[in-house]
């Protein structure tokens, strides 16, 4: 077991931050690995160090005689943040400026990933996006790949090599794609399971079915991917809807009877539980009230809506009809894999009252939807997203005083919500002093 003293940031069940300003984290093998009785989460993955203990250094500080403290003064340890929506094929993309959605993706995003074909090119930037992620302080990502399944498996075993926890999915489109991205409809689903029987749930890994979004799935495809959806109930369903008004008036023209764009999914079996999708931004609330009841989730992506021109996520209508939400880098429409340039600009967009109520979001509100709110869209409460007891031991050691004004602004920080809010807005990757992963591959296994 090993233990760290520094200020120490949770969440308690309610998404209410729980805050200990001289914390102490203790790290260790899950008590049921041992063989010593005690709580395990199904869904914790073995062989991970779990959270054993979380709380006040006073109370905590005599419970773990012989136990090896790390004191790091000065320094905030938080839940390692989870990306809920990111295409590691896109970080080239990153920064490609174009007339919005359907543009973009005709003129940048699909020639890039008919790269991908290429399995070599795929594993070097499968690797270069990890680094990204683990350099930012994202220990959790729910990612597409290409329609490529090379693409896949290029980034999960790397991804297994580092002990980060990694969804990922084969992009399904077999139609309204050009050549090098196109997918044939049955190969494409038999691809799928393949994928779903080699890589989901091996350690920390999982498979997200992933239709890219209505335009470009036959119904033969989108029928297909709901029949796997049914029969793999703990697999991930990962996609996009109502990003834009030009992708939603083509979604009306291939799909005359539906009654919004949302039930296109619907009708495909493609709402449940662990279904996350991107945007959600041109809904109404019956939309809003279908994701409630179906379980579904939105992946809300502000630096890619505000990058692509797309639209201001609606918080005070989600929240009004009970639909969850979390947040996304969604790269390469979005421009940064930094958790705070990501709340910084959901910030912004909750803010914005000229399309729909704005509103200020508190800070820790913020972080808790890059964290253990991400979680709870993931169907991962308790296993990623906090630092409370029995959950796997990601985490961040951040820094208030990495740049001269963020130290300067975060001195004056009068309370937790004044110190996280002084990180959001001026804080990037110098700020990230070191990121632990559970399952760290060669990290000191006696840790
Ligand atoms: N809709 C369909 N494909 C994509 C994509 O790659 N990025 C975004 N932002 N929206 C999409
Ligand atoms: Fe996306």
């Amino acid at each position: 077991m090993r233990a760290y003293r520094a200020a120490l940031l949770r969440f308690d069940d309610e998404g209410r931050p729980v805050y200990d300003p001289d914390g102490l984290l203790v790290v260790g093998p899950s008590p049921g690995a041992s063989g010593a009785p005690g709580p395990r989460s199904a869904t914790t993955a073995s062989g991970v160090r779990v959270v054993r203990a979380a709380g006040a250094w006073s109370d905590l500080k005599d419970r773990f005689p012989g136990v090896v403290v790390e004191h790091l003064p000065g320094r905030l340890i938080a839940p390692g943040f989870i990306d809920l929506h990111v295409h590691y094929p896109q970080t080239d993309v990153i920064g490609s400026p174009a007339e919005g959605l359907l543009p973009w993706l005709e003129n940048y995003t699909f020639p890039h990933e008919s790269r991908f074909s290429d399995a070599a090119y795929a594993g070097q930037v499968a690797t270069f996006f990890l680094g990204e992620l683990q350099r930012h302080g994202v220990t959790t990502a729910l990612t597409f790949a290409t329609s490529h399944p090379a693409s896949v498996d290029a980034l999960l075993g790397l991804a297994q090599g580092r002990g980060l926890r990694l969804i990922a999915g084969k992009v399904l489109q077999d139609r309204h794609s050009p050549d090098g991205v196109r997918d044939e409809t049955e190969q494409s689903l038999l691809d799928t399971e393949a994928l779903i029987q080699r890589w989901h749930g091996q350690g920390r890994l999982g498979y997200a079915i992933t239709p890219r979004f209505a335009p470009s799935c036959s119904d033969a495809q989108m029928q297909g991917a709901g029949e796997l959806a049914a029969r793999y109930p703990d697999v991930w369903i990962q996609s996009h809807v109502a990003e834009n008004r030009d992708e939603i008036a083509w979604v009306r023209e291939l799909y005359p009877d539906a009654r919004s764009y949302l039930a296109v999914y619907e009708k495909f079996g493609l709402l449940r539980e662990r279904a996350i999708y991107a945007h959600c931004i041109h809904f109404d609330d019956a939309d809003r009230a279908l994701m409630q009841a179906t379980g579904a989730v939105a992946a809300v992506s502000p630096t890619s809506n505000l990058f692509l021109g797309s639209g201001f996520f609606d918080y005070a209508a989600a929240d009004r009809q009970g639909m969850r939400y979390g947040l996304a880098s969604d790269v390469g429409g979005g421009t940064s894999f930094s958790p705070f340039h990501t709340m910084l600009a959901a910030y912004y967009v909750g803010r914005e009252g000229h399309t729909k109520a704005g509103l200020s979001l508190a800070p820790s509100h913020l972080w808790w939807q890059h964290t253990a709110g991400a979680a709870q869209a993931l169907g991962l409460s308790g296993v990623v997203g906090n630092l409370q007891p029995g959950c796997e031991a990601d985490f961040v050691v951040l820094n208030p005083q990495a740049t001269p004004l963020l130290a300067r602004r975060s001195a004056q920080a009068g309370n937790l919500e004044e110190l996280l809010f002084s990180l959001i807005v001026l804080g990037d990757d110098r700020a990230v002093q070191a990121v632990h992963l559970a399952g760290g591959a060669g990290l000191d296994p006696a840790a």
